[in-house]
């Protein structure tokens, strides 16, 4: 399996040698690209040496031949072929130039037009390192699917103390395993997604709404597609783009999204409910839009509940997710729904918690089960995405997913 080793120029350059190695005593075929800086501080003889393979310097150097068609497009063909791009280091300067989409080398380059998961290995001067441009910059990189290795603290190479020195060999290795183990996991599972808030309609201008933004559940829909699943994504009116290679159904109100979820029910094995489903609708739609007379009376009925629709329907085998956003008592309403409406978990979001779940790129749950309750902290909704898939394929092939992981602890402990 090839992975791409990126080099940034600081002084923990000379640590991506040892990282080379250790990616390959994985069995990981290790190719490295590195930038201009990162050839002051290490020689791409090195590289080569260790790997074997002719290591990329730049767009425009082919081998020391003359440019040609190849070249013109090795980033692309680089970038195809790889399994994952970890850059270690990762200086202050990369991040920026990630962040902004820049493709002013080989690696920034290959960085945007690759589809493999990306890695970054912060190293630089603590003050760097806090300066809120990097931070911000990080946290783009981060919000865009990106897995940071954050950096350590202790004695830097400039002589402060604090963070950022370049995370431990061994911690990057863990994590370059786990990303190419996540990146097929999911290859044979059909995911149904539901995303947004429902609207139902009042008169042809006014609906009743809800304050989801859609976010959760299309990070779910990315995360999942990332990992190789098919994915149907059913969703209520946003303002986000759907991902790219998910089937995509649009719909409006909670009638129409059980119609769609229905229809597709039989394909999933995998239902992930995160959209914010109307429980009433007006039992009459105005035909014309309604006038200011005076007081109205706006009678509502309730609407079906899909969730527990679903999970007597479902056929055997079929995993049932819920969300719930709760505002008082949430582990018992949580608990309540999970009984009540026959799912096998719920991702239980307590929405009284200030700054993090509604309309946030960043949010915190509780993944509950009958027997088990697992607290995943604040992060990005993105990440917080893979680490729900986790949950839910260990309930789904608990034995499958065990051995996997052993398989991958083993391989780092190594
Ligand atoms: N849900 C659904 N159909 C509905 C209402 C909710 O499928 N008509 C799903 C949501 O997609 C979510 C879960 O049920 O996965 C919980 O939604 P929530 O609104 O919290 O549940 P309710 O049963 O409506 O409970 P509450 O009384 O708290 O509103």
């Amino acid at each position: 399996m090839k992975v791409t080793v990126g080099v940034t120029g600081g002084i923990a350059a000379y640590k991506a040698a040892e990282l080379v190695r250790a990616l390959q005593q994985q069995a990981l075929d290790v190719h490295v690209v590195m930038t201009a800086a990162a050839q002051q501080f290490i020689t791409p003889l090195t590289f080569a040496g260790i790997t074997g393979h002719r290591v990329i310097t730049g767009l425009w150097d082919s081998d020391g031949q003359v440019p040609n068609a190849h070249s013109a497009i090795e980033h692309i063909s680089e970038a195809q072929s790889t399994e994952a791009l970890i850059i270690a280091p990762a200086t202050a300067d990369i991040l920026a130039r990630l962040a902004h989409g820049m493709a002013d080398d080989f690696l920034t380059t290959m960085a945007l037009a690759a589809a493999a998961p990306l890695i970054l290995a912060p190293a630089m001067n603590v003050q760097m390192w806090e300066h809120p441009a990097t931070q911000a910059n990080l946290e783009v990189l981060r919000q865009r699917g990106a897995t940071i290795v954050a950096p350590e603290s202790g004695h830097l190479a400039c002589g402060m103390l604090g963070e950022g020195r370049l995370a431990k060999i061994e911690d990057l290795v863990r994590t370059v395993l786990d990303v190419l183990h996540r990146r097929h996991d999911m290859a044979s599972e059909t995911v149904l997604v539901t995303a947004g808030g429902t609207r139902e309609a009042i008169d042809p201008v006014r609906y009743i709404g809800n304050r989801s933004s859609g976010k959760m559940g299309y990070a779910l829909a990315e995360a999942a597609l990332f990992r190789g699943a098919r994915v149907i994504l059913i969703s209520a009116p946003t303002r986000l783009d759907p991902p790219s290679g998910c089937k995509f159904i649009s719909i409006t109100s909670a009638a129409e999204m059980r119609q769609a979820v229905l229809k597709h029910l039989p394909e999933a094995t995998l239902v992930m409910k995160a959209a914010a489903v109307a429980d009433y609708r007006p039992r009459l739609r105005a035909e014309q839009k309604i006038k200011r007379t005076g007081p109205i009376t706006i009678e509502l009925e309730p609407t079906e509940d899909i969730l527990a629709e679903i999970s007597n329907l479902r056929k055997p085998g079929t995993l049932v997710i819920g969300f719930a956003a709760e505002t008082e008592r949430p582990l018992e309403h949580a608990r309540d729904k999970l009984a009540r409406k026959g799912v096998d978990a719920i991702v239980l979001n307590d929405v009284a918690r200030p700054h993090i779940g509604f309309d946030s790129d960043r949010n915190a749950v509780t993944f509950l089960t009958s027997t088990s309750s697992q607290e995943l902290p604040e992060m990005p909704k993105r990440m917080l995405a893979d680490r729900i898939l986790d949950e839910a394929l260990r309930l789904h092939r608990p034995s499958q997913v065990m051995a996997e992981m052993n398989a991958v602890s083993i391989l780092a402990n190594r």
